[in-house]
């Protein structure tokens, strides 16, 4: 079993404070929601445990069975098995899906020991199948031109061939018809299991009715403000944030002011 532990995390962007405390572990064979309004920090949580360099982390550590992520430069941090579909994946000219794959996928990999291309090839197809992919998406230059649906379901077959120990997944539903949400689900249940654990961030129950969170989070104000189970998730479908505020007696959720 592999962990995940993020503890007290506290980030900055440019001179503003984001994120004020951060606590959240993740094992393997777990998958979790983190849910939450807008401008809550969700986001910049991703961003900060894969080494985006705008994002400065001024206190508290994060690591993976125990090892500092934060000393990590962005390709150690993949290598060690991190993996991250950003909310809006960049798109590559010049560099066609395939090539990006494999060169992704060998840069893991200790020289001398990079995957055959035959290997490459059946696995990419296979898994372009489990995920309804055209087949010439793979030689189409990098996001370029892909449809928002089309962008969202090449983050989850770069998941499923590069196999990360850990994936966060920033809303990967979003702007998915229902046939691409279940077609994405299919994906990220498959890869289920002792090697991989998930965060998934998300604004809809919709996406958890297909992957069954073991942990829902609700973030606010730059922390993980409440947790539980999958049913906080449903409560939240039907009555909103508002209780969690006025339980925890916070005003603004956002990080803009803190109350
Ligand atoms: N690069 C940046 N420069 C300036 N402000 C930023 C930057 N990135 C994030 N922020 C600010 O940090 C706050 C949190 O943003 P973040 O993207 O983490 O929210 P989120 O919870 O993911 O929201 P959403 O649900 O809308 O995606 C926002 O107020 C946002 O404007
Ligand atoms: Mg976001």
């Amino acid at each position: 079993m592999s962990t995940l532990e993020i503890k007290g995390l506290h980030v900055e962007i440019e001179g503003k404070e984001i994120l004020k405390g951060v606590d959240l572990t993740i094992n393997t064979n777990e998958i979790h929601a983190v849910m939450g309004p807008n401008g809550t920090g969700k986001s910049t949580l991703a961003s900060a445990i894969m080494g985006h360099p705008k994002y400065e982390v001024t206190a508290g550590t994060v690591t993976l069975d125990g090892e500092d992520v934060l000393e990590m430069e962005v390709d150690e941090r993949a290598k060690a098995g991190l993996f991250l579909a950003m909310q809006y994946p960049s798109e590559i000219s010049g560099v066609t899906n395939a090539d990006f794959l494999r060169s992704a996928i060998n840069s893991q990999r200790e020289e001398g020991d990079e995957v055959s291309l035959m290997k490459f090839i059946r696995e990419l197809d296979s898994k372009m199948e489990t995920l309804e992919m055209d087949q010439e998406m793979a030689q189409r230059y990098l996001n370029e031109g892909f449809s928002g649906g089309e962008k969202k379901r090449n983050e989850i077959l770069q998941l499923m061939m590069l196999k990360p120990k850990f994936a966060i997944l920033d809303e990967i539903d979003s702007g998915l018809d229902i046939d691409a949400l279940k077609v994405v689900s299919k994906g990220v249940n498959e890869m289920r299991g002792e090697n991989f654990g998930c965060l998934i961030i998300t604004h809809y129950q919709r996406l958890l009715n297909y992957i069954t969170p073991d942990k829902v989070h609700v973030m606010m104000q730059g922390r993980v403000v409440k947790s539980g189970g999958p049913e906080l998730a449903q409560k939240l479908e039907a009555q909103g944030y508002d209780w969690i505020k006025e339980e925890l007696g916070i005003e603004d959720e956002t990080v803009g002011q803190e109350a």
